[in-house]
C-alpha cells in the first residue's frame, strides 16, 4: 500500500480539497490548492508532517498568517510561499483549526430556550469561547411570519433564518464555562489574527466581510465580558466542569458545535458514555455522520437533510437541522 504521507498522496488530497470544497466556497483557495499539488518542492516539505498538519484548511490559513496575500493568484503567490515556508511550517506545527463562529449560537438558541430555565452552560471545544456568550447578542430571526427580534436591540446582532414554528426567546444563563485542548484568548492579538485567517477568502481572495465583522463583534464582547475557557480534553475533563456548574441553575447544559469531527471514534464514544451516564442535558451541533444515533433517527424522521447540514440534537434526539455556519435553522416536528 502507498505510504499515506508520500508526496503523491498529499497531492491527491489537496486536489480533492480543491474540487470538493475550494471550487464551491473559495475559488482562490482552490487555485492555491491546485498550485501546491503540482509543486514538488512544497509537497516534499509537507510529506513528513502529520496528516493533521498537512490539512489544506490549516496550511492555507498558515500561509495567510505568514503574510501571503490571498488576492495573489498562485502563479504570483508561489514564490512568496517558498520564501516564507519556514514561518508557514512553524505555524502549521503550533496552531490548529479552531474556527470560532459566533453565529452558531443563533442555531443553538431555540434548543437552549426549550429547556427548563435558568441554565448553566458548559461548552466543550470552545476555542476562544465566542459561543459562550449567548445573552450578550441580539438575534434577528427571519421567519415566515416576519422578523423576530430577540434580546436588547442595541446589542450586536446575529441574523439567521428560522423555520419550523419555534418561538425564539432569550435563554436565562446564570453560569458559563468552556473547555478546549488549546484555548485561544481574546486578549491576544495573535490569537485573534489566527481566527481571522481561518475565515476563508471568497471569490478571487476578497475577505469575507460578514464573517470578519461578526468575529470582531464577538471578540469585542469577549474582551468586555471575558468568557472562561479552561484547558482540557472533553473526553476526560467534561465531568469536572459539570460538577462546577452543579447547583447554579435549574438545568446544566453541556454543548458542542463543530468539535467531535476532530475527536477519534474511541474518544467520541467515551464522551458519549460520560454524557449518557451524567445528569446534564447534552446539546450537540455537529455534521450529520458524526453521531450515529442521531443520524439513524434523522433518517427515520425523513427530515431530508443535505450532506453539508448540521444537526442540533438534545440528548441524541434530533431537534433541528442547521447550516454549519449558522445561516439558518429548521426546528424539527416532534
Ligand atoms: C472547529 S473548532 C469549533 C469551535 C467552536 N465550538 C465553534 O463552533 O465556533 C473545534 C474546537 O474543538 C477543539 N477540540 C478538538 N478536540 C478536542 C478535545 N478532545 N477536547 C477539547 N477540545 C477539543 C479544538 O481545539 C477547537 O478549538
Amino acid at each position: 500500500m502507498e505510504d499515506e504521507t508520500a508526496e503523491s498522496a498529499v497531492a491527491a488530497r489537496w486536489l480533492r480539497f480543491a474540487e470538493v470544497e475550494g471550487d464551491l466556497r473559495s475559488p482562490r483557495y482552490a487555485d492555491w490548492a491546485r498550485g501546491l499539488a503540482a509543486d514538488d518542492a512544497l509537497l516534499a516539505r509537507l510529506a513528513p508532517l502529520t496528516r493533521i498538519e498537512q490539512q489544506p484548511n490549516l496550511v492555507l490559513s498558515a500561509m495567510r498568517f505568514a503574510g501571503v496575500d490571498p488576492l495573489l493568484p498562485w502563479r504570483e503567490a508561489q514564490a512568496v510561499v517558498h520564501e516564507r515556508w519556514d514561518a508557514i511550517e512553524a505555524c502549521v506545527r503550533s496552531r490548529r483549526t479552531q474556527t470560532n463562529e459566533a453565529r452558531r449560537l443563533a442555531t443553538l438558541l431555540p434548543a437552549f430556550a426549550s429547556l427548563p430555565q435558568p441554565i448553566a452552560i458548559v461548552e466543550v471545544g470552545a476555542s476562544m469561547g465566542l459561543c459562550l456568550q449567548p445573552t450578550h447578542w441580539s438575534y434577528a430571526f427571519a421567519t415566515s411570519a416576519g422578523e423576530r427580534l430577540v434580546g436588547d436591540p442595541s446589542a450586536s446582532r446575529l441574523t439567521t433564518r428560522l423555520a419550523g414554528g419555534a418561538e425564539p426567546r432569550m435563554p436565562d444563563v446564570t453560569w458559563s464555562a468552556g473547555l478546549d485542548l488549546h484555548p485561544l484568548s481574546a486578549a491576544s492579538d495573535d490569537d485573534v489574527r489566527w481566527l481571522e485567517t481561518l475565515i476563508w477568502p471568497v471569490g478571487d481572495g476578497e475577505p469575507d466581510r460578514g464573517r470578519l465583522e461578526r468575529l470582531h463583534a464577538a471578540v469585542a464582547i469577549a474582551r468586555e465580558h471575558g468568557p472562561v475557557v479552561h484547558e482540557g480534553d472533553l473526553v476526560h475533563d467534561t465531568s469536572t466542569l459539570v460538577e462546577a456548574a452543579r447547583g447554579r441553575a435549574a438545568t446544566t447544559v453541556v454543548f458542542h458545535t463543530a468539535v467531535l469531527a476532530y475527536v477519534d471514534a474511541a474518544g467520541r464514544e467515551a464522551f458519549a458514555r460520560t454524557m449518557r451516564d451524567g445528569d446534564a442535558v447534552w446539546i450537540s451541533n455537529e455534521g450529520l455522520g458524526v453521531l450515529p444515533a442521531v443520524r439513524e433517527q434523522l433518517d427515520a424522521l425523513d427530515a431530508r437533510p443535505d450532506a453539508a447540514d448540521f444537526c442540533v440534537a438534545i440528548d441524541e434526539h434530533p431537534f433541528a437541522l442547521a447550516d454549519a455556519h449558522g445561516r439558518w435553522v429548521r426546528v424539527l416536528e416532534r
